[in-house]
């Protein structure tokens, strides 16, 4: 890898690579950070529900920093959820514990989808954008601040079936039988997303990142007409403005039309070794990922052999951001992470 400086901070290193450029070292940041393993969370946790810590901006920021502390990450990504803005959309929901995401009353008609509001995040979640600048402001250049949202597609999935489960079959039934509404309904999503993300990069988010989550249940003619056009229009959107990434997993089947909706960077899963799927997306795309997150449950050395074998695939070529492939699990623990970060960031070409 060549070595352009000695002394980049996380932000740079991290930004140079979402802009395709050399850095001194490969940046990593791990999906799932800021909850779910860290004792300090917990904690937190003990003394406010989950949705008061992120709808309030200094708990919120509270959370996020602890991974930038504990680990030394290059990417803080903002302590917030892809069901937020639903907030603003007037569509009550709550995150029912062991269950996740639910809503009491889904959106499954032209009249539940007309009453969704589409409002600016200035309105609909200020705490949102209050967080990612009280976050910018405390990170200073030690990290990039990488907002996120949920993509149309996923968001419709929580919206219709209305509670989380293995096939959305309310949503698709309604995305392949009701293609009038369901254009109503992305185009609607996809609006309100791309005001959401605007009002990030305005308080201070350096990248933003669309969750895609349950993406892999489409298959590639469907994704062309009846996805690709709405992700494709919010990339549009946030293109002027900050680099992007695309996540989902379970998309092998995807990658091309995936890197025609032209994010900055496609996060993939573990299912492909990193070099096959970087083919697929091609050069002109960045990569984010892969390890497997099951991986860490691995003695060390399993772990590090597997990590290798990303930062080799890699290559050294810029625009390779290291991440997992999914999540953390809740059962991780911590100190695999601390060393896979002193891996990731002493690692030189073999
Ligand atoms: O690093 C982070 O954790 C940052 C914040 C973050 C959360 N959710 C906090 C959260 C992020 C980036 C998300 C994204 C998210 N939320 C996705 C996309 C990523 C993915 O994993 O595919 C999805 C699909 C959701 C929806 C959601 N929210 C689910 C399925 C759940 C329940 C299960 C779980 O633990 O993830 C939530 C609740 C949620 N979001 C929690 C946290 C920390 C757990 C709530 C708690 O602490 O009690």
């Amino acid at each position: 890898m060549a070595i352009t400086s000695e002394h980049m901070t996380g932000r740079q290193r991290l930004l140079a690579t979402a802009a395709a450029q050399p850095t001194d070292m490969t940046p990593v940041w791990f999906m799932r950070q800021a909850g779910r393993c860290l004792p300090e969370y917990r904690a937190l946790r003990e003394k406010h529900p989950f949705l008061e810590v992120a709808r309030t901006p200094e708990l919120a920021v509270e959370a996020t920093m602890m991974p930038i502390d504990r680990f030394g990450v290059d990417g803080a990504v903002l302590f917030a959820d892809i069901m937020l803005p639903l907030d603003g959309m007037g569509v009550d929901f709550e995150i029912r514990p062991g269950v996740g995401p639910v809503i009491d009353d889904p959106i499954r008609t032209t009249e539940d989808i007309e009453r969704i509001r589409v409002v600016d995040p200035e309105e609909g979640t200020p705490y949102v954008l209050n967080a990612i600048s009280l976050l910018r402001r405390t990170l200073g250049d030690r990290a990039a601040t990488l907002g996120f949202a949920g993509a149309p597609f996923t968001l419709a999935c929580y919206l219709v079936d209305g509670r989380p489960t293995k096939e959305y079959p309310k949503t698709k039934a309604l995305m392949y039988g009701r293609p009038e509404l369901w254009d109503a309904l992305m185009t609607k999503l996809a609006e309100i997303t791309a005001r959401y993300l605007e009002g990030q990069v305005r308080n201070g988010a350096d990248v933003v990142q669309l969750f895609d989550s349950w993406l892999g249940l489409v298959d590639p003619a469907t994704y062309r007409e009846r996805v690709a056009p709405y992700t494709a229009a919010i990339f549009e959107r946030l293109r002027p403005l900050v680099p992007t990434i695309h996540f989902s997993t379970g998309t092998v089947q995807l990658l091309t039309e995936i890197a025609a909706t032209r994010p900055s960077m496609v996060s993939v899963d573990w299912r492909l070794p990193l070099d096959a799927a970087w083919d697929i997306i091609g050069p002109g795309l960045g990569i984010q990922g892969n390890l497997d997150p099951t991986m860490l449950m691995a003695p060390w050395e399993t772990v590090e052999i597997a990590a290798r074998d990303v930062l080799n695939r890699a290559g050294g070529r810029p625009g390779h951001i290291f991440n997992l492939g999914h999540g953390l699990l809740p059962e991780t623990d911590p100190d695999q992470l601390s060393r896979l970060v002193e891996l990731v960031h002493s690692y030189r070409d073999e």
